[in-house]
Parts: C-alpha cells; structure tokens; sequence
C-alpha cells in the first residue's frame, strides 16, 4: 500500500513539537513526509529539509506557496494531509486554506485564536468532507484510551467527581521579568490568542474529561492569574466543572507551578471504583476500589482492552512514551485517510477542537466578570 503523502507547515528544527511529529508520523510505516514549510526564514527552511531529508522542491517559501503549487500537481502525487505545528494565531489561516483546498488537516492545539473561527472551520471541513484531528497528544496512551473503554463499559459505574490537574513550572522564571517575558509568544496575546495557562494546558485538562466519560461539560466557573498586572494573560488557573447537577470535578492547571515538569494527572471517581493516572509514568494506570488493594493496569499484557493493544508496539515492561502517544493519534488518522475500521476516539477531531476554544473563551469570560458560572452550550 502507498504511503499517505504528508505536508508539514511549522514544526522546524528550532521548535518544540516538531520532532515529535516527524517521529510519530513515521511510526507505523505509514506515512512519507513529502514537502512542507518548516520555519518563515526560507534559508533555515531548506537547511532543516536537507537535514532530515525532505525534497528541497517541495519545500516552499510560504504556506500560500504550498497550497498553489501542490494543487498544480496530479492528485496522485499531491500532499494528502498536512499537519499545522506553528504557533496557535496561524492554525485557522492555515487550516481555513488547506480545507478549501481539498486537504486533510492535522492541527495542533489550540484549534484557533477564537471559538467563531474554530466554527468556521468545522463548517468548512463538513462542506469538503475532510479528515481533521486536532493533536490533544495525551490521549494517545494506551492508558488513557483504556480508562476511556472501560468507563465506556461502566466498570467504575456512575461518575461522580472528576478531578485533572496540569502543572508546570516553566513560566516562573519568565514570568518575573518584562523583558524576558516580551520573547515568549505564548506570553503575546498577537500569537497565542486570549489566553496562556488555559489555552496551552487547560485546554488538554478539558479535553480529557470530556474525552474519558463521554460527557459534555454543561458549565464552568474560572479563577485565573495573571500575577502582574502588566501581564495580560493567565498563566495560572482553577476551574470548576458541572457535567450535570450531580457529576462534579475540578481542572487546575498552571505554568508558575515552581518546578514542575509536565504534570497532568488525571483522577476518575464513580460509585464502583476510580482511575488515577499521571502523564510522567504513563504506563501506570491505579484501578481504586472501597473494598480491595489497588490494581495497577500497564499495556503490553493481554487483560489490556483491545483499543489499548492496538496502541502498543511491544511486550509488557517496554516501556512506551510521549512519542508512542502521538504516533498513536497518527495510525488513527491513517484508518481514517484509507477507510480502515478504527475504535472511538483514536483521534482527537474537530469537535474536541471547537469543544477547547469554546472553554478558552467562557474560563477567560467568567473570570473577567467576577468568577462567574457560564454555560458551555455549544452555539
Ligand atoms: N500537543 C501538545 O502536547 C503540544 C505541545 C507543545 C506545543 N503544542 C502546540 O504546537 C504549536 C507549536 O508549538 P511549539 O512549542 O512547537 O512552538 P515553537 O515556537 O517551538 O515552534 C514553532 C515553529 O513554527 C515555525 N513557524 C513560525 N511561523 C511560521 C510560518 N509562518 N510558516 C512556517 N513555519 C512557521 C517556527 O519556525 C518553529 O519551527 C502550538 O500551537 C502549541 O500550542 C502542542
């Protein structure tokens, strides 16, 4: 079987993610990386391409480039999928072009600046009838899509308390000085939209409470902190989460969390048990019940559900990371692009997507207006 053609728009050797998805593409055998514009200095563009061996010719000098000179080409032949991996004020241009251009998108998150434009993308992909993940990287675990399977299958029975905590620590010695604070674009309401905290880690603590009860959160009220007041986005937030007037929970995410790493743990209470999992030792996941020890479940073994199995590559007691996680998302994507058979939720879509943006806008609203519970009714 070919491979699926991938274009990459970002995601340069100066970058952060980048690497994680050139390695998670290549995971599974199943995708080429063919072109793509990997940084906006044309030169380092090149550069980077030589070095991991892309096609220089397919390396354009802007995104607009790319879309007018891929299209030019036989459809056998053209970038199938692209993946957007720049900073997050360039998701909807990008991704608003590739739609209309007959492309599959796999975008980072947050899915846009603004809950309007993320609506409008989800219009433009039911029009063109596109394949659009939106890379919420932690529900790639094996882990996780066992927690969500088995929640599924009612093991910890009704839900009662939902608690998930994502804290880092990497702004705090950003953050204390306005000169250091003006090179970090997540600090830049121009490039990272409304918010820091929220938008950059909130968010994936919303989606994955939403992702592993198969609820929607109906409502929310925010407490954030900007700490200075020349300081204009959060970079520090709790928020509180009604499901239902019964079902209960809790996201607190921060990035002035004095050194912590990347610490999302999640934790899952219903009336018959609770998952516990943390991000850093991802193979763990603690099965809690009133009346017996903890289990601990780890993939890799054959009582693992067979969503869990499908995501892993290797016996019990190899471990399998962040790396793995995302290349998971990738196979989920490849099953879509070539019609395969695949579990619920092997990729996080578009309406996880617009689901983000929706909270991003209501958490940032809410606080403004005093701390205030808003609906999170999709419009
Ligand atoms: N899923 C996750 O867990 C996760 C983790 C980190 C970052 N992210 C998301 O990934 C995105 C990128 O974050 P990052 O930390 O890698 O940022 P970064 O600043 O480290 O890298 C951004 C890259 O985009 C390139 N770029 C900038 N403008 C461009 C343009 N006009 N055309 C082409 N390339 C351009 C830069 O050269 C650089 O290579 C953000 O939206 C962020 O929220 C997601």
């Amino acid at each position: 079987m070919s491979k699926i053609r991938l274009g990459v728009l970002g995601g340069g050797g100066d970058s952060l993610i980048g690497v994680l998805h050139r390695v998670a593409s290549s995971m599974y055998d199943r995708y080429e990386i063919v072109g793509g514009v990997f940084n906006p200095v044309h030169d380092e563009n090149i550069k980077f391409a030589e070095q991991i061996g892309v096609n220089t010719e397919r390396v354009y000098v802007d995104f607009d480039t790319l879309i007018a000179e891929e299209v030019k080409k036989p459809k056998e032949e053209r970038i199938e999928v692209v993946s957007v991996l720049t900073p997050n004020f360039l998701h909807f241009p990008m991704a608003k072009k590739l739609l209309e251009n007959g492309f599959h998108v796999i975008c980072e998150k947050p899915l846009t600046t603004t809950y309007d434009e993320a609506k409008e993308l989800e219009a433009l992909q039911k029009e063109h009838n596109a394949i659009f993940a939106v890379t919420y990287t932690y529900t790639g675990y094996p882990m996780v899509r066992h927690m969500k399977h088995m929640i599924a299958q009612g093991e910890l029975g009704e839900i009662q308390k939902i608690d998930v905590q994502y804290y880092q620590g990497w702004i705090n010695p950003v953050i204390h000085d306005p000169e250091i604070r003006k090179t970090v674009w997540r600090l830049d309401p121009k490039k990272a939209g409304i918010s820091s905290c929220i938008g950059d880690i909130g968010t994936h603590a919303f989606q994955m409470t939403e992702y592993l009860t198969g609820m929607e959160v109906k409502s929310i009220l925010a407490d954030l902190n900007m700490l200075y007041e020349d300081n204009t986005l959060d970079i520090d937030g709790t928020v509180l989460v009604r499901f239902s007037d019964t079902v209960k929970g809790v996201i607190r995410a921060s990035q002035i969390a004095t050194g912590e790493e990347n610490g999302l743990t999640v934790a899952v209470y219903g009336k018959k048990g609770a998952y516990r999992w943390e991000q850093e030792n991802p193979n763990f996941l603690y099965h809690l019940k009133d009346d017996e020890p903890r289990r601990v479940i780890k993939p890799g073994n054959a009582y693992a559900s067979a969503v869990a199995q499908d995501g892993t590559k290797l016996p019990g007691g190899h471990p399998e990371g962040i790396f793995d996680a995302m290349g998971n998302i990738y196979k989920g994507v490849a099953k879509a692009l070539r019609n395969e058979k695949s579990f619920d939720g092997e990729y996080p879509n578009m309406n996880d997507g617009v689901r983000g943006m929706l909270f991003i806008e209501k958490v940032v609203e809410s606080h403004k207006n005093g701390n205030v519970w808003l609906s999170l009714e999709n419009k």
